[in-house]
């Protein structure tokens, strides 16, 4: 178990340039398997996620190089749609390997996906989904097995709950289906258009990309490639750092982004009365020295406010001026960072899934847990305008989803240790 030991307060000063999206990459990586020929997938992050899914590809088959935070990937030599529990039960990601290997070998033996334990995690859209365009299953347990008798037919895909995972899920396996599927109620999330982008690159016909209905015009085949696809940045990094400007009252830029992705984030900052100057391909934030006013807001899909950054968010609530409250729609159990906040001080109540936040001071010193990955960042946060010592431990969920964290950290004045046991 690795720990951070953080002494505050610091008012966090500098440039960061922001790493690939997480929330792209991962199903791109894994959707990459619909092409036997080589493809070249750029500005990939060097995250624990990211070298969870390259290292099941190669148990797989696939062939890959990589250099400079570029994948070189060729499927051309896949032998086997059986993945093994130590790579399905890691990430949430793995549920996308159903549909490009059920096109392989008509069969797939899985496990159910892992990811953050932020609440249940159900896969009961994408089963539905894959039900829907011809997909047979048995599942116990936790173990499932799928198969496809012929091929995958075009259908309507009703999802009753707006879902990024499911309508990747859907999409993916609808693009080489016999006749054409709609996706209803389908994510408008950023990185399922980056997603549709990629697909569409490869040679898939996928209309309506950012909109809450999808069409797949499914094709015979995919034209194979050499072409390379650029990850477009992590909007969720960008927001953290953001945060991180505005608690310690400093003055951050985040570079290689676009503030489209952001809007309603970047209004919420405007709202703690920080200035935000946005360009081409920055976002800078300057809190000018003042304590940030606290802001209410509740998580929704996108274009609404995104449930990866009510955690940092929240630290930004513990210290600001008057009181507020956060809503989270998404999961049901995203609040683990309040109970380690309230020994830092913190003044919040939780009413179901209601936080509600009377802004303190300061925050002080203390030996707090980790528990997922954005509650990881967020106590980092939390500690870096502590005043003392924090002590955060199994610190090590930041790097799933955090490029290079600690030396951007330290290089916008975070004074901290690792520790590895
Ligand atoms: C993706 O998770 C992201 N992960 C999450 O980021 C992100 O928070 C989430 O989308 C929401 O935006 C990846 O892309 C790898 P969902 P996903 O399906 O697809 C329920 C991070 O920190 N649901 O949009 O798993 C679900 O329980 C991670 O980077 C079902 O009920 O999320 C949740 O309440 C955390 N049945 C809601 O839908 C299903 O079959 C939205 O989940 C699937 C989901």
């Amino acid at each position: 178990m690795n720990k951070i030991c953080i002494k505050g307060p610091s008012k966090l000063i500098g440039d960061i340039k922001i790493s690939g999206s997480k929330n792209s990459v991962l199903p791109i990586l894994i959707l990459s398997l619909f092409l036997d020929g080589e493809v070249i997938i750029k500005n990939v992050p060097n995250i624990f996620d990211v070298n969870i899914v390259i290292k099941l590809l190669i148990y797989i088959g696939s062939k890959i190089e990589y250099s400079n935070s570029t994948y070189y990937i060729n499927n051309k030599f896949i032998n086997t749609s059986s993945i093994p529990y130590e790579f399905a039960s890691k990430i949430r990601a793995s549920i996308w390997i159903i549909a490009p290997l059920l096109y392989r070998f008509n069969c797939v033996n899985t496990f159910f996906p892992g990811g953050c334990s932020i609440g249940l995690r159900p896969i009961d859209l994408h089963i539905y989904a894959l039900k829907k365009l011809g997909v047979l299953f048995e599942l116990n347990n936790n173990i499932i097995s799928a198969k496809i008798n012929g091929s995958f037919f075009g259908s309507i895909i009703n999802l009753n709950k707006i879902s990024v995972g499911a309508t990747i899920t859907s999409i993916s396996a609808a693009i080489l289906a016999e006749g054409t599927t709609i996706i209803k109620n389908s994510s408008k999330e950023p990185e399922v258009i980056d997603v549709i982008n990629f697909l569409n690159m490869l040679g898939a016909n996928i209309i309506g990309a950012g909109t809450n209905e999808i069409k797949v015009i499914g094709k015979k085949k995919l034209n194979n490639i050499g072409k390379s696809y650029y990850i477009p940045f992590d909007r969720i990094e960008t927001g953290t750092f953001l945060i991180a400007a505005a608690i310690s009252r400093g003055n951050i830029t985040c570079e290689n982004v676009k503030f489209d992705r952001l809007k309603i984030v970047l209004n919420k900052l405007k709202n703690t009365g920080a200035s935000i100057n946005v360009g081409n391909d920055f976002i800078n934030l300057n809190m000018n020295s003042k304590r940030p006013k606290s802001v209410s807001l509740y998580t929704f899909p996108y274009p609404g406010f995104p449930t990866d950054m009510q955690p940092q968010f929240s630290i930004l609530n513990s210290i600001g001026t008057g009181s507020s409250y956060i809503i989270e729609n998404i999961f049901e159990n995203r609040f683990t960072h309040v109970n380690e906040l309230i020994s830092m001080g913190a003044n919040i109540i939780i009413k179901n899934n209601k936080i509600i936040f009377y802004g303190v001071n300061n925050l002080f010193g203390s030996i707090i847990e980790a528990k997922d990955l954005r509650s990881s960042i967020s106590l980092v946060l939390a500690g870096s305008i502590a005043i003392g010592e924090t002590i955060i431990n199994n610190i090590n969920y930041i790097n799933r989803g955090y490029e290079n964290i600690f030396s951007k950290l330290k290089s916008i004045g975070l004074n901290f240790k690792l520790f590895f046991d």
